[in-house]
Formats: structure tokens, C-alpha cells, sequence
């Protein structure tokens, strides 16, 4: 990246929690050639692992088997590249009342395997609703990851987001939305939840070559001029990493 873009030459590489790079499962990349392109577009971004997040389907159901032989498959085809770029499997899941039995029984996915779900709402989600599912799923002993929480009118009344946090909720947010200038007032307010420490993970989100493709750049240049390098390195991969590994997030 630019000679002044900051801290991305010291550290391992950025770790993707949002993907939608399976091919053919959902509304993201058509075949596996164009799987493989996003994830060598991410990669030379600074991206090392990532984490396919394909829709889970109330009505289709989740074929688990099928989800991973396709994320062992990418894997195959990015071990050509580069073998230590890694690719994990989650889902992102729509919230819904039997989503907490579901992630029991194995019919919706967990992320690479830990107790973290990523979870998304309607954007125009009644905070009373958000509130309660975010509960639910810590009470069945899930740590939910609200998925592009900046599309959530209803937390942008004050103390909402602390409060969800309280609840044991952990923050993530998409790169494309810190992307732009500071007299934007969307950017500026998601810059704000980042330097005021209350989001803990980034996404791309990514879908296709031509729709939302994955582009981080003048994200990562912003967050390396912006913030400290440990919580450049805590948002860019370590939390993702904790979360891989089974261990806590500090919210
Ligand atoms: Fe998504």
C-alpha cells in the first residue's frame, strides 16, 4: 500500500469476518472462478484469511456438508496462490425466534466453529426486537456479532449501542462504510463509533466482481492514521483471530 498508509507493513494481514465468496449459495459470487478473484483482489489488499459468511436460509435450510466441501475447495484453489491464506466457514444469519435451536441442531452456523454468530436484523428492526434476539442468543449461549450494525436505525439513539454491548453483543462493521469524507455525515458518524472504541470487528461484505467487490484501502489508511496501533491491530485481525480461537472479545 501508499508509503504513507501507516502500520500495515508490521503486521500479519487483515482477517475478513463478513464474505460472501462461496459461489453459487447465495446472492454473492456466481462460480468458483470468481470466488477465487475476490479472494485474490482481498489478498492483495492486505487480507490473509477470511471468513465465508453465505445467508443462511430459513426456507432452504443449511446443507453443511455442501458449504464446507465448497470452503475446502476455495481453500484448494487459494493454496495456489498463497498457502497460508486461510479460508473459514460461518453464515450470516437472519434473526428470527427458532434461530437458537437451529445453531443447537448444527442447521445454522456458528463462526469457523466458535460460539460467535453473526447475526442481522431488518434495518428498520424495533431496538425493543434487536434488543431481545441479541439476548436470546446470549442466553442459549452464543456470542452474537450484529452484522453491519451501522444499518440499524434504531441504534442511533444515544446509549443504545452501549447498552447492546452490555448485553454481550459485539460490534461489527463494514470497511465500505468508513470509506469517503468527513463532511459525509454517515462516514463521519461510523469514524465516531470506531475512534469512541465501540466497534470490534470490520467486514467487506464482499459479493461479486461487480457488485460490492471487496476494497479496503483508504479504509485501512484511515484507521492506521486515526488509531493507536494496538487498536488498529485489535479491529483489523486480532478480535477475529480471538474469535477463531474460542477466546473472548473485550467489548
Ligand atoms: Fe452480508
Amino acid at each position: 500500500m501508499g508509503e504513507d498508509s501507516g502500520y500495515e507493513e508490521a503486521y500479519g494481514g487483515i482477517i475478513d469476518v463478513h464474505a460472501h465468496v462461496l459461489p453459487g449459495v447465495d446472492d454473492g459470487a456466481e462460480d468458483m472462478d470468481e470466488a477465487e478473484s475476490l479472494l485474490l483482489s482481498a489478498a492483495s489488499q492486505g487480507i490473509r484469511e477470511v471468513i465465508a459468511t453465505p445467508h443462511y436460509s430459513r426456507r432452504r435450510g443449511t446443507d453443511r456438508a455442501r458449504l464446507q466441501e465448497l470452503a475446502a475447495q476455495l481453500q484448494e484453489r487459494m493454496n495456489r496462490h498463497d498457502p497460508q491464506f486461510r479460508v473459514y466457514l460461518g453464515q450470516e444469519t437472519y434473526y428470527h425466534e427458532e434461530l437458537p435451536g437451529r445453531l443447537k441442531e448444527g442447521q445454522a452456523l456458528t463462526m469457523a466453529g466458535s460460539r460467535c454468530v453473526l447475526v442481522e436484523f431488518d434495518p428498520s428492526v424495533p431496538y425493543m426486537t434487536l434488543s431481545r434476539g441479541v439476548r436470546r442468543l446470549t442466553e442459549a449461549g452464543y456470542v452474537p456479532v450484529l452484522a453491519h450494525m451501522e444499518r440499524y436505525l434504531c441504534l442511533r439513539e444515544e446509549d443504545r449501542i452501549r447498552e447492546t454491548a452490555r448485553y454481550g453483543c459485539v460490534m461489527q462493521m463494514n470497511y465500505d462504510s468508513i470509506r469517503g469524507h468527513w463532511f459525509q455525515p454517515e462516514v463521519r458518524w461510523c469514524r465516531k463509533q470506531i475512534l469512541d472504541g465501540r466497534i470490534q470487528l470490520l467486514g467487506t461484505d464482499m459479493h461479486r466482481m461487480d457488485f460490492r467487490p471487496p476494497e479496503i484501502r483508504e479504509a485501512v489508511r484511515w484507521l492506521s492514521k486515526n488509531l493507536s496501533r494496538e487498536r488498529f491491530e485489535d479491529i483489523t485481525y486480532r478480535n477475529a483471530e480471538r474469535m477463531i480461537e474460542g477466546r473472548e472479545i473485550s467489548l
